[in-house]
């Protein structure tokens, strides 16, 4: 539905050269809630602002929906009005809301129906019925300045829906925030989403929210993506940092002389006995160190980080029994990062070479 490629952005600032993105490759499929995370800086609102061409992109191409908006932007005035028409098509929610404090709820909603030409009656039919949808119907009348943090982000909600977009882009819409209001907002998008099959890019710099409403999510650092993929993916990638950070599990070694592994459970394999299998097949002692279950992507996932006696060495087999039980196995080294784990490749393989 979205798909950046080598898409490139730097600005010049005060005869400085700075590279916001720097060849992003990203694919949006339609129907998913697709979350991007990165520190302040990482160019999260660049690439944003690039995907609707509020920003002209240095190079690259954005397409959405199947329209190459780069060329469209790439082709002078006369392909302004195409490009206007398209941008009308992408939804965008800001974090700082951008209502008009002088206009009423429904005014504010009505407003990109206007630039649109929409008759009087049909709009305020439209907006009427875009309050309804995210709980407001009874707030048409009101002024923004009567309104609570989590009323005005509907409004700016419903106002991004009034052009019937097949695509929302949310830039950091539930940064300002309170925990509770940002849960009911997530859950409005999430609602959305399913409704109306609507497709959303949201920015942010909150792991939680990736955990709580995302089907896929990117790692974004230095105008990069360097992770990406559906959050089962990410889960299942070993070392992956946002697998690590969606799902921490702790626990130290007890001493020198054990393995300690990071398990991790999706699907089927959440619910067998496979650690007490472990045990049993094996004939060992395993400490559990750790242990969480979530749900991540609308998905039960489980980690659990256990240790077994003896060097990593002697417990290869062990692992590899893990893995083709269709778990995650990671060993953890003392100095943090995870070194993942091959099974050991079939006896008839080795035979067969
Ligand atoms: N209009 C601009 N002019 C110059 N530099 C900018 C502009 N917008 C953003 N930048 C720079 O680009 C980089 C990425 O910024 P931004 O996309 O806002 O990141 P994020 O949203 O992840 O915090 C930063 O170094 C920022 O200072
Ligand atoms: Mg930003």
């Amino acid at each position: 539905m979205i798909t950046t490629s080598g898409l490139t952005k730097v600005y010049q600032s005060r005869g400085r050269e700075v590279t916001a993105l720097d060849g992003v490759d990203l694919h949006v499929r339609e129907g998913e809630v697709y979350g991007v995370i990165g520190q302040s800086g990482a160019g999260k609102s660049s690439l944003i602002r690039c995907i609707n061409l509020l920003e002209r992109p240095t190079s690259g191409t954005v397409t959405v929906a199947g329209q190459d908006l780069t060329a469209l932007a790439g082709r002078g005035r006369r392909a302004g009005k195409e490009l206007r028409e398209a941008r009308s098509r992408i939804g965008m929610v800001f974090q700082h809301f951008n209502l008009l404090a002088s206009r009423t709820v429904q005014d504010n909603v009505e407003l990109p129906l206007e630039i649109l030409g929409v008759s009087g009656r049909d709009r305020s039919r439209k907006a009427l019925e875009l309050l309804g949808l995210v709980g407001l119907a009874d707030k048409a009348k009101a002024y923004p300045g009567q309104l609570s943090g989590g009323q005005k982000q509907r409004v700016g909600i419903a106002r991004a829906l009034a052009g019937d977009p097949k695509v929302l882009l949310s830039d950091e819409a539930t940064s300002a925030l309170d925990p509770e209001t940002t849960r009911s907002i997530l859950q409005l998008l999430r609602d959305l989403n399913q409704q109306l099959g609507l497709t959303v890019l949201l920015i942010t710099h909150e792991m939680d929210v990736v955990k709580t409403i995302c089907d896929s999510a990117a790692l974004m650092q230095k105008g990069r993506v360097v992770e990406s993929g559906t959050v089962g993916e990410l889960l299942a990638t070993p070392g992956s940092e946002l697998a690590h950070e969606l799902f921490p599990v702790g626990g130290t070694a007890s001493g020198p002389e054990c393995t300690v592994v990071d398990v991790t459970f999706h699907g089927d394999a959440a619910g067998r006995p496979v650690i007490s299998q472990l045990s049993r097949t094996y004939n060992i002692d395993i400490s559990i160190l750790g242990a969480a279950m979530d749900t991540v992507g609308g998905k039960q996932i489980g980690r659990m980080r256990i240790e077994l006696p003896g060097r990593f060495e002697e417990n290869v087999v062990p692992i590899g029994f893990l893995r083709e039980q269709g778990l995650q196995a990671e060993v953890v080294t003392d100095d943090g990062p995870a070194i993942p784990v091959q099974t050991p490749a079939p006896l008839t393989k080795e035979v067969a070479k």
